[in-house]
C-alpha cells in the first residue's frame, strides 16, 4: 500500500508504539499517536524532524475505555500495540483478577479498537490492522499463561479477521516481536514471581536466567519500527512476521518444525536434569 491516509497507533506512549508511530510518519502516513495520557507524547512532534512526509499529532485512548476510541474519517492503518504484561506467578498461584486484567486490555481492549476502525477502513477502500503480538506464543515459557494466551488469543481473532475483510481489500499483519529495548522488556526482566514460590522456585529461577540471555539479544524500537511500518506497507507480507533476528529466527523454526518436538524440545531444555 501507498503511505498516504491516517494511521493510528495505540500505546504510542514509549517503547515499541512510540517508534512505529514516528516510523509511519516518517514514511509518509499522518500518524494519529494515541495514548493513556497524552502528555506524554509533548515532544513527539520535535522528535519525527523537519524530514518526515507526514504529520503526527496526539491524542488520548484507553483501549478499556470506549467513549476514548475515537478515529478520524480517513483512517487507512490501525496498529493495535497497547499491551500490559504481569509479574508471572505460577498458574496454580495467579489470582483471576491478573487473568481478567490482562485480558481486559491486550484482548477486549484491542477487539473494540479494531471493530470500531472497520468500517472506516472499508469506507476507504481497504487498509492495514496490525496487530502486536508476541513470539512467546511459540515457545511454552512457563509462568507465561495468562500474557501468552491473551497474545495467542489476538493470533486466533487476526486469522479469522483477515478472511472476513480480505474481500475489503483489508489487511491484518501480526507482528510477533522477540525482545526489544522497552520499559516492558526490562520491567519483564526482573525476576518472575514463580521464583519466590516454595513450590516452583527452581524453575523460576530458570525462567530468569533465559529471559536475561534473551534480553541480552535485545533490538532498538528504531530498528523493530522499521520492520513493523515495512511489513505494514508490503502488500505481499505474510499474515505473522517478525521484527528483530531473534522473532524472524523463531517464526522460521517454527514454520519448518512440527510442534510437538517442537514443544518438547523447549520444555526439555527448562529440565536438563531430565
Ligand atoms: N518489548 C518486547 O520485548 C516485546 C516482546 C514481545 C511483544 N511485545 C509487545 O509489543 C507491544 C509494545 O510493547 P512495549 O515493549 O513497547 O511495551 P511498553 O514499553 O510497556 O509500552 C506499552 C504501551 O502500551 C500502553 N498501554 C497499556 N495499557 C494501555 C491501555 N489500556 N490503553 C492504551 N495504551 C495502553 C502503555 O501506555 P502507558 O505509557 O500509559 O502505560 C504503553 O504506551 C505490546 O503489545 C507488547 O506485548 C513487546
Amino acid at each position: 500500500m501507498e503511505a498516504t491516509g491516517t494511521a493510528v497507533v495505540t500505546g504510542a506512549s514509549r517503547g515499541i508504539g512510540r517508534a512505529v508511530a514516528l516510523e509511519l510518519a516518517r514514511r509518509g502516513f499522518d500518524v494519529v499517536a494515541t495514548m493513556r495520557n497524552p502528555d506524554a507524547g509533548k515532544t513527539l512532534v520535535d522528535e519525527l524532524g523537519a524530514d518526515a512526509k507526514g504529520t503526527l499529532t496526539v491524542q488520548r485512548l484507553d483501549v478499556t475505555d470506549p467513549d476514548s476510541i475515537v478515529y478520524p474519517d480517513s483512517l487507512k492503518v490501525l496498529v493495535n500495540n497497547a499491551a500490559t504484561e504481569a509479574e508471572h506467578p505460577a498458574f496454580e498461584d495467579t489470582p483471576m483478577q491478573l487473568w481478567r486484567d490482562m485480558f481486559e486490555t491486550n484482548v477486549f481492549g484491542l477487539i473494540d479498537a479494531t471493530r470500531r476502525a472497520l468500517p472506516l477502513l472499508r469506507a476507504n477502500g481497504g487498509g492495514v490492522i496490525c496487530n502486536v503480538t508476541s513470539s512467546s506464543i511459540l515457545a511454552p515459557m512457563p509462568f507465561y499463561g495468562p500474557y501468552r494466551g491473551s497474545k495467542a488469543v489476538v493470533s486466533a481473532i487476526g486469522e479469522s479477521l483477515q478472511a472476513e475483510v480480505k474481500p475489503f481489500g483489508i489487511r491484518v499483519v501480526e507482528i510477533m516481536p522477540g525482545p526489544i529495548d522497552t520499559d516492558m522488556l526490562a520491567e519483564g526482566g526482573g525476576p518472575v514471581a514463580a521464583s519466590d514460590s516454595p513450590v516452583y522456585g527452581d524453575l523460576g529461577r530458570r525462567v530468569n536466567e533465559m529471559r536475561a540471555g534473551a534480553a541480552g539479544m535485545k533490538t532498538s524500537t528504531a530498528d523493530a519500527a522499521n520492520d513493523i511500518v515495512d511489513a505494514i506497507l508490503d502488500d505481499k507480507a505474510p499474515l505473522r512476521v517478525g521484527c528483530d533476528p531473534m522473532s524472524v529466527a523463531m517464526i522460521e523454526a517454527w514454520r519448518n518444525t512440527p510442534d510437538q518436538v517442537m514443544i518438547d524440545g523447549f520444555i526439555n531444555g527448562m529440565y536438563p536434569e531430565g
